[in-house]
C-alpha cells in the first residue's frame, strides 16, 4: 500500500505537483508556475532566454497565474461504486474535505499497492464561477435526453434550437454521450474516448483524449452546457504545467497531454480520493508526442468564448499564460528553414506511424487557426506587443507557404510532370527538387479537371502526394487555403465522392498504404493493414469538420448528404470507432463500439447544418493584413509589388 501523506495549505501558499518519472520513480515536487517568488528547492525550470524568444512568460504575473482555490474529495472505500471517474458513480459520494481557500497536495512515498510507484497524484478541483455556469446545469445535463431545448439567447449565450422532435439515433447518442461524461471531484471535466461496457481491454480508450473531446465540448456548448468545457479547459491547463520525464529526458514546457484519466487512490481503509494523471505521450504506444493538443486546446479555448459569450476567461491570467506557454513551443527557433511547424510521425490524430514525420497538413492547418485563434484571445499588452507581431509574421509566412507550395490540381501537376530537376538559385522554380518520377500512377488518373487539394507532405525531394482529409478541411475551416482553393478541395471531395466518403464519411486519408509502402512505411503494422483504421479507413467523427467547411463555403447540401449515410449506419453498427475497405463497407476489424467522437461528431454536425449561424463562430474568412505582409516581405527580394491589390492578385485567392 502507498503511504501518502497530505500537505494542506492556505491558498496562495506554494504548490506543489509531484511528478512521475517512467523510470518508476518518483522525482522531486516542482514548483507550480502560479506561485511564489522563491525559487524551490527542487525547482527545474527550463530557462527563457528573453532575446531569444518573442515573449517572455517569466513576467511578473506569472507567479500567481495559476492558482485554484481547490479541494479534494473523496468517498467512501466500501462504496461499491468506486469506477473512477464515471458521473452515476462518485457525484453523490463525494465530500468536500477542506474549504475553498484551501487545496491539497498528496504524494506517493512508497510503491506498490493500487499505484505504480511514480503515479503522479494531484487532487484539485476548480472553483466554480457561478455567474458563468448556472447551478442546475449538472441535472441539466442528466436531463438532455428528455429535454426539449428552446432557443434563447440569454445575452451573448448560444443554445442551438433543436425545434422538432429528435430522432431514435440522436436521442441515443445524447444517452450515450452523457454516459461517457467523466467527473472529478464531483464536476463533469470530460468525456471517454470510447465507453463500451463489452469491450473488456479498454486500453487508453477508458481516458479523456484532448483531440477527441473537442466535438463532444462542442456538441455540448452548441447545446448550452458550458461548465464541463470550462472544467476541461481549466484542469487541462494545470496538467500542463507538470514535469514531464520520458526516460532522462524532459521536454518542453507548456506542452499539454493527449489524454488523462482520473484514478481513485485509496486513502485509509475506508476512503478513497480521486487523482488526475495525465499521459504526454510517456505510456502511448510509439511514444508518440502529442503536439496537437495544445493546438486544440486554444481552438477549444476560443470557441468556448465565442458560443458562451464568457471571455473572462480567456482573460484570465494562468489562461493567458497556457496559451503564451504553448505558443512558445510552437514558435522557438530551430533550425527549420520554413515556417511551418516541424514534427515527428503519429504526433496527431494519426497518432501511429504512417509516415506524416516533417510538416505534416494536418498539424500545419490546425497550427495556423491556433495562431489565429491566439491572436484574437491575448490581451493586448507592453508584455504580449512582440509575441503578437511574431504571430502575425508566422501567419502570414505559413499561408504563403502551404498555398503555394503544397497546393496540386491538374494544371500543377502537370508542371511537375515537366519539372527540370537540380535547380541552384533563389529562383529555382522546382525549389524542394522533386523528381518527377515521384508522382504516383494512382494521381494521375485521380486527379479530376475541376479541383485541387494540398498535399499530406513537403519535404526535400519529397511531396507526400496522399489526401488527408482532416488537413484538408482544417485549411479550409481555418483559411489557411485562399477562397478558391477552398471551393477547389470541396469540388475534388464531390467528385470523387465514392472514394472519399463513400458507404462512411469520410476517408482519413487516400489513398491506402500497400504492399513494400505499407511494410516499410507504417512498419508492418498490423492495425494499419491497406484500408483500415489510419492507413484509409473511414472515421464518422470526421463529419463535423467537414460539416462546419461545407457551411463555411455555402455547400450545406454536401455536408448534409453525408450525414444522411452516416446517420442511417452509426446507430446500427453502434457507432464505431471507424470502417475498413476502399469504401467504408464494414466496421473496422480492431474498431471500438461506442466511441464518443464518433457520436459527439454526428450531434455536433446535425446541430450546426440545423443552426448554420452557430458555425460561424467557429471558422475564420479570409485575412487580407496577412496577405499584404507577405506580399510585402516578398517585395522587399523584389519579387512582388507591394500593396493589398498585389495581395489579392498574387497569393492565388
Ligand atoms: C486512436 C486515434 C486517435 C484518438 C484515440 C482515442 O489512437 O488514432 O486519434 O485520439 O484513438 O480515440
Amino acid at each position: 500500500m502507498n503511504a501518502i501523506r497530505f500537505c494542506n495549505m492556505k491558498f496562495g501558499c506554494r504548490l506543489s505537483i509531484q511528478s512521475r518519472s517512467v523510470l518508476g520513480f518518483i522525482k522531486s515536487p516542482i514548483l507550480n508556475r502560479n506561485l511564489h517568488e522563491s525559487p524551490p528547492r527542487f525547482l527545474r525550470f527550463p530557462s527563457f532566454n528573453p532575446t531569444h524568444k518573442p515573449f517572455s512568460v517569466t513576467n511578473p504575473n506569472w507567479g500567481r497565474s495559476r492558482i485554484f482555490p481547490a479541494t479534494c474529495c473523496s468517498s467512501s472505500n466500501n462504496n461499491s461504486s468506486n469506477k473512477p471517474g464515471f458521473v452515476a458513480n462518485y457525484s453523490t459520494t463525494l465530500e468536500t474535505r477542506v474549504n475553498e481557500k484551501n487545496f491539497e497536495r498528496i504524494y506517493v512515498q512508497g510503491g506498490g499497492g493500487d499505484l505504480d510507484e511514480g503515479t503522479p497524484l494531484v487532487v484539485e478541483t476548480i472553483d466554480k464561477d457561478e455567474t458563468v455556469i448556472s447551478q442546475g446545469e449538472e441535472s441539466r445535463l442528466n436531463n438532455l435526453q428528455n429535454e426539449k431545448l428552446v432557443s434563447k439567447d440569454e445575452g451573448s449565450k448560444t443554445v442551438v434550437d433543436v425545434g422538432r422532435t429528435e430522432s431514435e439515433s440522436e436521442k441515443e447518442a445524447w444517452r450515450l454521450l452523457k454516459e461517457a461524461v467523466v467527473t472529478y471531484c464531483g464536476s463533469p471535466v470530460g468525456t471517454l474516448a470510447a465507453n463500451d461496457p463489452g469491450d473488456k481491454v479498454p486500453l487508453n480508450y477508458d481516458q479523456v483524449f484532448i483531440r477527441d473531446f473537442v466535438p463532444s465540448a462542442l456538441a455540448f456548448l452548441l447545446r448550452g452546457e458550458g461548465e464541463i468545457v470550462r472544467n476541461f479547459l481549466l484542469h487541462t491547463l494545470q496538467l500542463q504545467s507538470w514535469e514531464k520525464t520520458v526516460d532522462c529526458y524532459s521536454p518542453g514546457q507548456g506542452l499539454m497531454p493527449a489524454s488523462f484519466k482520473i484514478r481513485t487512490v485509496p486513502l485509509d481503509e475506508t476512503k478513497v480520493e480521486e487523482v488526475l494523471d495525465p499521459d504526454f505521450g510517456e505510456s502511448a504506444i510509439g511514444r508518440v508526442a502529442p503536439v496537437d493538443s495544445g493546438l486544440w486546446w486554444i481552438i477549444l479555448l476560443r470557441a468556448y468564448g465565442k458560443i458562451t459569450g464568457d471571455y473572462a476567461m480567456q482573460e484570465r491570467v494562468d489562461v493567458q499564460t497556457g496559451i503564451k506557454l504553448i505558443l512558445n513551443l510552437c514558435l522557438s527557433d530551430g533550425f527549420d528553414m520554413f515556417p511551418s511547424l516541424l514534427v515527428t510521425d503519429g504526433s496527431c490524430m494519426i497518432d501511429r506511424r504512417m509516415g506524416i514525420h516533417g510538416h505534416p497538413l494536418e498539424i500545419q492547418s490546425l497550427f495556423y487557426s491556433a495562431l489565429r485563434c491566439a491572436r484574437e484571445m491575448l490581451a493586448l499588452d507592453e508584455g504580449s506587443k512582440n509575441l503578437v507581431r511574431t504571430i502575425n509574421n508566422r501567419l502570414s509566412a505559413l499561408s504563403f507557404h502551404i498555398r503555394e507550395y503544397y497546393w496540386v490540381d491538374m494544371k500543377k501537376i502537370n508542371e511537375i510532370y515537366r519539372y527540370k530537376t537540380e535547380e541552384y538559385s533563389t529562383e529555382a522554380t522546382n525549389k524542394f527538387n522533386i523528381y518527377p518520377e515521384q508522382i504516383p500512377h494512382w494521381l494521375m488518373d485521380w486527379i479530376p479537371e475541376e479541383g485541387g487539394y494540398m498535399i499530406g507532405n513537403l519535404q526535400p525531394a519529397h511531396m507526400d502526394f496522399r489526401f488527408f482529409t482532416l488537413g484538408n478541411i482544417w485549411s479550409i475551416v481555418s483559411s489557411l487555403s485562399t477562397p478558391k482553393q477552398n471551393n477547389s478541395i470541396l469540388n475534388l471531395i464531390e467528385s470523387k465522392w465514392d472514394d472519399l466518403v463513400g458507404q462512411m464519411p469520410v476517408k482519413i486519408c487516400y489513398p491506402a498504404l500497400e504492399l513494400e509502402d505499407w511494410r516499410i512505411i507504417t512498419g508492418s503494422d498490423p492495425k494499419n493493414t491497406p484500408w483500415s483504421y489510419h492507413n484509409g479507413g473511414s472515421w464518422p467523427t470526421l463529419l463535423w469538420q467537414f460539416t462546419l467547411a461545407c457551411l463555411k463555403m455555402g455547400r450545406a447540401e454536401l455536408a448534409r448528404k453525408a450525414v444522411d449515410i452516416a446517420e442511417k449506419r452509426l446507430y446500427a453498427d453502434h457507432w464505431p470507432e471507424y470502417y475498413d475497405t476502399r469504401s467504408g463497407k464494414f466496421i473496422g476489424k480492431q474498431s471500438r463500439l461506442y466511441q464518443t467522437w464518433t457520436i459527439a461528431g454526428y450531434l455536433t454536425s446535425k446541430m450546426l447544418l440545423e443552426n448554420p449561424e452557430k458555425a460561424s463562430l467557429l471558422f475564420w474568412e479570409e485575412d487580407y493584413d496577412l496577405l499584404e505582409t507577405c506580399v510585402c516581405a516578398l517585395s522587399k527580394t523584389s519579387r512582388k509589388k507591394c500593396s493589398r491589390g498585389a495581395a489579392k492578385s498574387q497569393i492565388l485567392v
